[in-house]
């Protein structure tokens, strides 16, 4: 393997950073930097002749060590100027390792672990050759029916942030430089989450105030903390494609946030600009998306074609283009490829190591979230059951557990609940197993009867069923979100025997289970818990460990209440239980009026089935005490919020403390409740602590008319709790600062 490998390093040697690529930016021909600036696909049969040529600036979706060292040895030895490579992948949540999806690690509230599974993502893939994930995707997501809300980080913005520089840091480490470090990047810009009806890839129409409020904030704290790329959504925002839209990657993205790194254009989204209808032809969809801001070209290649007719027509500038490359060359060089671009094989790490696979665990623990448990029916224990029914398509699915978009997992290494139960329970307990259902979409009840066999013969019946991975993800959409196929019927089924049933749900998104609830005794949500779902839903059936993963995202009753998150706005006219009229309540022609009616659906109540922030655990928490250090503070101050929380239960726990505000009168309304800080703890059994967080007025600050971040003076109510839900309030007032005398 060559040693050093970038003709340029010896040349512009004793350079620094800006002068270096200066240096090489002056050596290149009109073709050379368009070659910068496309990405081609590792299946493209011109690939190796288009990177000897200086055609290529990244390769998409090659995983392969051998081949990567191949391409990188064609880039810097045998192009006229060597530059490397940069290679891109989706490493979303996990490489060979598979975390849970990223909404499932969203549920697991901690920065720690979400950091953890980020960097072990990127010693795997790193060790492989890759140097550029698309990842984190944060776009704020509300709509359990758009199949990518299992790639998000949830429903707000404030969990979203926080998350996701922590995602970035795990990517990109200490140095972006460094071997096991990856560049990250933010996607969708922007509200791509939006897509009316939960349909990929559709309109998205987001009023400036409302963006900027909510779908932005996540963007900026990642561009604030060092993202090095954004990528641009597909989508069609108010009007204006993404792609083409200069407002918001020009004006809002490189102006107004002074992001200075590389922004790469989604797959083939530049030609996509004459589908959408906002372009006649190829060479005008070249122009918009280069006037945007678009720096790289995702697979297709229409800046190849158009952009040196572009220039020749005056319509493109070459500092334009000079500005795109920069910044693609900057980035090759902050991540170390001119010093070696090659992967070491010898400098191999293992993948799916102890370590790898006991933080997969730890973040499929934390990220299972406790929705029911009468009677105390979890945990279970060996010494009280002796025969125990496992029933569902997705007990014994090692491929299906792992979730969306996880295409370099090794399936044979997953772990699955029925291996993990029969291994936890050795001889104590006889473990009978019955699919059920061939899959999670089938319809076919053969097989209901020896699952109900089973399941009468048993003291309890574990059901793990959802969605399988294929159901979730880009371009995986549902316009119901019950259980899919036969699903409910198995339940019911299982239900009729009498035997308690602990239900154990993996599904990339918020299921309705209104339904069902009622028909069974325990719910344990698991997402898609990745590798190592089976040992870590084990030991929270057992009680090795408590459950403590609290829901990123609102759970509706019925999709008809969809979008329903916590942090709405009121209405002049808020629901109540006070004044709720359920449609069976209505006389018989009843007068139609508007009096005493207020913000709801007559066929269902206007509250969700599970708010935001909310999951059990085998223990109880009491919050109690709030109390706020200064009832006013001036605008540039902090105000420190505490409470007590008493694990209150018998057992040792993990807890989410949630701290919520309300701005209650706004220039622009506000929402009834939003997150603005959270912890998690660790509680000994009859053990308390007092919680604080410190707000400075500046975290109260929103959009307000002018479009200008502000905080407003005013009153503010604050809760803490264990979810949205929290009901221990306190209030405080920020003041206008005091005029300088
Ligand atoms: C997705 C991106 C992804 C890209 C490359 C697109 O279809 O929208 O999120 O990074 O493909 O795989």
């Amino acid at each position: 393997m060559p040693a050093n490998i970038c003709k340029q390093l010896n040349n512009v040697k004793g350079l620094d950073k800006t002068s270096y690529v200066t240096s090489l930016l002056s050596q290149m021909t009109l073709k050379e930097k368009i070659g910068q600036i496309s990405q081609f696909h590792n299946d493209d049969i011109k690939l190796d002749s288009s990177i000897k040529m200086g055609d290529v600036g990244s390769v998409l979706n090659e995983v392969n060590r051998d081949t990567i060292n191949k391409l990188q040895r064609l880039a810097t030895h045998e192009s006229r100027l060597g530059i490397p490579l940069l290679m891109g992948r989706d490493v979303i949540h996990g490489f060979n390792t598979i975390f849970p999806i990223p909404l499932g690690q969203a549920a697991t509230w901690s920065t720690e672990l979400v950091e953890t599974c980020a960097n072990i993502a990127a010693i795997e893939s790193s060790n492989n050759g890759i140097n550029w994930t698309f990842a984190p995707m944060i776009d704020i997501s509300r709509d359990p029916r758009w199949g990518r809300i299992a790639e998000s980080l949830g429903e707000d913005p404030y969990l979203c942030s926080t998350l996701g520089v922590a995602m970035v840091k795990g990517f990109q480490g200490e140095e972006l430089s460094d071997n096991t470090s990856i560049a990250a990047c933010a996607k969708h810009f922007a509200g791509y989450g939006a897509s009316e009806s939960g349909r990929d890839y559709n309109t998205t129409n987001i009023p400036e105030n409302e963006l900027r409020n909510v779908y932005l904030p996540p963007f900026k704290a990642l561009a604030d903390a060092g993202v090095s790329t954004f990528m641009a959504s597909f989508s069609d925002l108010n009007g204006v494609p993404v792609t083409g839209n200069s407002w918001l990657l020009n004006d809002i993205l490189r102006e107004e946030w002074q992001f200075n790194g590389a922004v790469v254009s989604d797959w083939e989204s530049i030609p996509q600009l004459v589908t959408h209808g906002f372009c006649e032809d190829q060479k005008s969809a070249a122009f918009e998306a280069c006037n945007a801001g678009i720096d790289m070209e995702m697979t297709s290649d229409v800046y190849a074609k158009n952009l040196p007719h572009l220039i020749q027509d005056k319509k493109v500038n070459s500092e334009q283009i000079d500005t795109m490359v920069r910044r693609i060359l900057t980035l090759k060089y902050d991540l170390g490829l001119f010093k070696c671009a090659f992967t070491d094989p010898t400098l191999s790490v293992e993948h799916l190591n102890s370590l790898h696979l006991s933080a997969a665990k730890e973040a499929a623990t934390k990220s299972c979230v406790l929705l029911k448990n009468n009677n105390q029916t979890l945990p279970l224990s060996t010494t009280k059951i002796s025969t125990m029914a496992v029933i569902g398509p997705l007990a014994d699915d090692g491929y299906e557990q792992l979730g969306t978009w996880v295409f370099d997992a090794k399936v044979n290494r997953s772990i699955t609940c029925l291996k993990a139960i029969k291994d936890y329970v050795t001889d104590s307990v006889d473990v009978k197993y019955v699919k059920g259902l061939e899959t999670s979409r089938s319809n076919n009840q053969d097989s209901f009867n020896d699952a109900r066999k089973i399941a009468l013969s048993a003291d309890v019946a574990v059901m793990i069923l959802g969605e399988e991975a294929i159901l979730s993800g880009e371009a995986h959409c549902r316009s119901n979100i019950d259980l899919p196929g036969c699903q409910e019927q198995l339940i019911d089924a299982i239900y009729k025997t009498g035997t308690p049933i602990i239900l154990v749900i993996m599904a990339g998104r918020p299921i309705t289970l209104e339904k069902i609830l009622p028909k069974v005794d325990a719910v344990l949500f698991a997402w898609h818990p990745g590798s190592m779902a089976g040992p870590a839903i084990t030991e929270l059936l057992f009680g090795e460990v408590c459950p403590s993963g609290k829901l990123p995202v609102t759970f509706p009753r019925n999709v008809g209440q969809i979008p329903l998150y916590y942090s709405h706005k009121n209405t002049g006219k808020p629901a109540s239980d006070a004044t709720f009229v359920d449609i069976n309540d209505i006389e018989v022609r009843a007068p139609q009026t508007s009096l005493g009616m207020t913000c709801t659906h007559l066929d269902t109540h206007f509250s969700p089935l599970f708010p935001f922030g909310f999951g059990l655990s085998y223990t109880r928490f009491e919050y109690k005490n709030i109390n706020v250090n200064m009832h006013s503070i001036s605008v540039g101050e902090s105000v420190e919020i505490s409470a007590t929380v008493c694990n209150i239960g018998q057992v040792d726990a993990e807890e989410i403390v949630q701290l919520y505000i309300r701005d209650l009168v706004g220039s622009v309304t506000r929402p009834v409740k939003e997150l603005k800080g959270f912890q998690r703890i660790f509680l000994p059994a009859g053990q308390s602590e007092t919680v604080i967080f410190n707000v400075h007025t500046d975290e109260l600050a929103f959009y307000n008319r002018q479009m200008k971040l502000k905080t407003e003076p005013g009153l503010f109510n604050v809760w803490i709790g264990g979810s949205s839900d929290a009901e221990l309030t306190a209030g405080f007032e920020v003041l206008l600062k005091p005029a300088k005398i």
